[in-house]
């Protein structure tokens, strides 16, 4: 449970957090008395983590250490070691990079308006970082197999614990965004925060898979993958999940350089693509009520790769993104559905529920989709672009750069 947002709330002052640590204390000892030990040791989990909290200095002097960005080719190009020794030499390093990079995530929670802060759901993800900084920067140095196995499956809890955190975060700031003054902060907030977590996340699950010996893989990186068949993959997804809202769905076609096979990192493209499939998907049904099924025109994907980069165009013919919407769905938080707040907390129960497992489920979720498209996209030195037709349809671009090193690209 949350400390209670009625109390929260009532808090004015930038003194908010002591307060809270303070209801903490009062809580613990008024439960010891009854001598629950579970929710004892939650309530002292939580002390520590606020507690941890007001150690900014330790958390500060982390923060300002310099991060270490790596090089995509430079994955790809390092040789295994046949004593297993790259792995501990991973291992250490994340030991090193990750606590640097958690801290600057919290440091980036405190730049945030107060009144945001005090949101019980923005508040959890924030004190989940806190708890995934104490557990990484406490952990012993990795000297040995052993060590690194404990470390690895700690990773792998972290990576669970933290899943939902894009869905926590929108719906955090879709609570609170009443009272935001400034959206650009939020925004870039947003920016931030998502793709340094993008970058986090891959070099845990990086480490994760430098441990299984997957074909055509090193670690995350896959040295032969198949645009089309990540396509066709995420296309029968999304066309599943339109069968299931709307009873129909337009064909997905794919065409361009099909067999097109080249090194690249799946996990950004496994929550683009879907994203970009489901936009144009459900503009087709939407703007064609009462087509049947047959009749609805196709959604094409055309492939393009040379040697500087790939691109992906996604064309529907789904009646375009009117004039006045144009400038919001890069915006977050502006979702398409109609009405959605509307809907009421059954709809958006499910879609938190669907959404907590990979790409967001539903159609339509709490507009994030298209801004987390574009903010990916340039962290990976690529870029989201929109061409829209009013009245005929929208065709959106997404441009990655190659990672193979014959030219610069992004860094993780
Ligand atoms: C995240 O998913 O936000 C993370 O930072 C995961 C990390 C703690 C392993």
């Amino acid at each position: 449970g949350e400390f209670g947002s009625n109390v929260l709330y009532s808090i004015q002052k930038q003194n908010h957090m002591k307060h809270v640590a303070r209801v903490a204390l009062l809580e613990t000892r008024t439960v010891a008395q009854f001598g629950d030990s579970r929710i004892n040791h939650q309530l002292k989990e939580r002390q520590r983590t606020i507690n941890s909290f007001f150690n900014h200095t330790s958390i500060d002097k982390v923060a300002a250490q310099p991060s270490v960005r790596l090089d995509p080719a430079t994955i790809l190009y390092s040789g295994k070691s046949p004593d297993g020794s790259h792995i501990l030499r991973s291992a250490q390093f994340l030991h090193k990079e990750l606590p640097v990079r958690i801290a600057n995530r919290i440091a980036c929670f405190r730049t945030l308006p107060f009144i945001v802060v005090c949101n019980p759901t923005i508040m959890a993800v924030h004190e989940l970082y806190i708890r995934a900084f104490s557990m990484l920067s406490e952990f012993p140095a990795i000297t040995d197999f052993k060590l690194d196995k404990q470390y690895s499956e700690m990773l792998r809890d972290l990576l669970d614990d933290h899943r939902d955190e894009v869905t926590k975060l929108a719906s955090g700031f879709q609570e609170c965004r009443k009272y935001i003054k400034e959206e650009k902060l939020v925004q870039q907030f947003l920016d931030q925060t998502l793709t340094s977590r993008l970058g986090i996340r891959m070099l845990a699950e990086h480490h994760l898979a430098l441990h299984q010996e997957q074909p055509n893989h090193v670690g995350i990186i896959n040295t032969a993958m198949k645009l089309k068949e990540v396509v066709d993959y995420w296309a029968d997804y999304s066309r599943q999940i339109a069968e299931h809202k709307y009873g129909k769905t337009p064909v997905i076609k794919c065409n361009g350089h099909i067999t097109a096979s080249f090194p690249y990192i799946q996990i950004p493209i496994d929550y683009i693509i879907p994203e970009l499939l489901k936009n144009a998907v459900r503009a087709t049904i939407e703007s064609h009520p009462g087509t049947p099924e047959s009749s609805l025109p196709p959604v094409t994907v055309t492939i393009a790769n040379n040697d500087v980069d790939f691109i992906l165009r996604v064309s529907d013919r789904g009646g375009g993104i009117p004039h006045h919407l144009l400038n919001h769905v890069t915006q977050y938080h502006f979702t398409t559905a109609s009405h959605s707040e509307e809907e009421g907390a059954g709809v958006f129960s499910t879609m938190i529920s669907e959404s907590n497992h990979g790409p967001s489920g539903p159609m339509h979720g709490f507009g994030f989709g298209l801004p987390t498209t574009q903010a990916y996209a340039e962290y990976l030195g690529g870029n989201l672009t929109i061409e829209t037709m009013q009245g005929i349809g929208t065709d959106v671009y997404l441009r990655l750069k190659h990672i193979d090193g014959k030219k610069g690209s992004f860094r993780i």
